[in-house]
């Protein structure tokens, strides 16, 4: 009798995980960089729930946060691999792979979060998107809007970069990035996203940058206590496809997927402006002392715009092409 009912419970687990793996015609696996909470997990969920629906429940779309799927530069490799279909990540990991995204963390290029979305949302996300596919072999599907990536440090108020001189800050692998830090006077620690947390717990490094809602999501309130309002490049963070998988999907299927990402954009447009403020007042509340940078963060942007732009013309594909967006962003 026990040893029937056993193997009966054996029949229906067997059935139950046949059944699970046969429900979906497709599992999309989606790696995001950030923890829960943060700006690029309310943007794949959102992407999520609208591209099942899209596809009438027939796909599935599992997400896999804090870099559980690989570091986030990895994921550009394992998404045009094919080994990996979708990765939510910042521009600045991505431009590695395909430089003339580099116009997006050029200082002080952005200037808003409206500009940010007239840029990537127009004719030169368009022209990204085609250059990715081209160097790196991902699509840009949608975007993650996560605000000016202010800089954190444990070790005092930075308003000046004569108070900026003696840090040690970790910046991402991204030439320009290094190169505004040094425009600024200090030699930065270029490092992975996947390592930042430890090595500012562990104090191998004193600071860092990224936007209000990344510093509470990865609750680098813990590890750091002073912000300070610089605001030199704003966080655009894209879901990619890997332009294999993308190309195997039926018609239909890359429709939804190309209408889901645009919509889960919008959504995480909004999202930032209602939520970036009230992240803030958290953050104060839970201890950091938050300071603008002095002066207008004047000597800031002329330092970095006059020693960074001219060096990255070439990369991103020419002077003429900053002077094009500057353009049009009516400047
Ligand atoms: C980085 O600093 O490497 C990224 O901006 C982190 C992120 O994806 O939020």
């Amino acid at each position: 009798m026990i040893i029937k009912k056993t193997i009966t419970h054996a029949v229906l687990a067997a059935a139950m995980a046949v059944s699970s793996v046969s429900a979906f015609a497709t599992t999309f696996k989606v790696a995001v960089g950030d923890a829960e909470g943060s700006a690029q997990w309310a943007m794949a969920t959102q992407f999520k729930s609208l591209l099942e629906a899209k596809v009438g429940g027939k796909h599935k779309v599992d997400l896999f946060p804090n870099g559980q799927l690989g570091g986030e530069e990895t994921t550009v490799n394992s998404a045009s691999m094919g080994t990996l279909d979708f990765s939510v990540l910042a521009i600045n990991n991505v431009t590695p792979f395909s430089p003339t995204v580099g116009i997006l963390t050029l200082p002080y290029v952005i200037q808003s979060a409206a500009e940010a979305k007239t840029l990537v949302m127009g004719e030169v996300g368009k022209e990204l998107t085609e250059n990715t596919i081209r160097d790196a072999g991902v699509r840009i599907v949608g975007w993650t809007f996560t605000g000016f990536r202010v800089l954190t440090n444990s070790k005092r108020p930075v308003k000046t970069l004569e108070d900026l001189k003696g840090l040690k800050i970790r910046v991402p692998k991204n030439e320009i990035m290094i190169a505004s830090y040094q425009a600024w006077g200090i030699n930065p620690t270029p490092m992975a996203w996947s390592e930042t947390f430890t090595a500012l717990q562990q104090r191998v490094v004193d600071g860092q940058d990224n936007p209000y809602i990344t510093v509470s999501s990865m609750k680098f309130n813990e590890v750091q206590k002073y912000i300070t309002n610089i605001r030199y490049v704003f966080s655009l963070e894209p879901i990619i496809i890997g332009e294999g998988t993308f190309k195997k999907q039926t018609p239909a299927v890359q429709k939804a997927i190309l209408e889901a990402g645009k919509e889960a954009s919008q959504y995480s447009y909004d999202y930032l402006l209602k939520t970036e403020d009230k992240i803030r007042k958290e953050l104060t509340a839970k201890g950091m002392e938050i300071t603008d940078a002095a002066n207008g963060e004047k000597e800031w942007i002329a330092k970095a715009t006059t020693a960074v732009w001219p060096k990255f013309y070439d990369s991103i594909g020419g002077k003429a092409k900053l002077d094009r967006v500057q353009k049009l962003l009516g400047r």
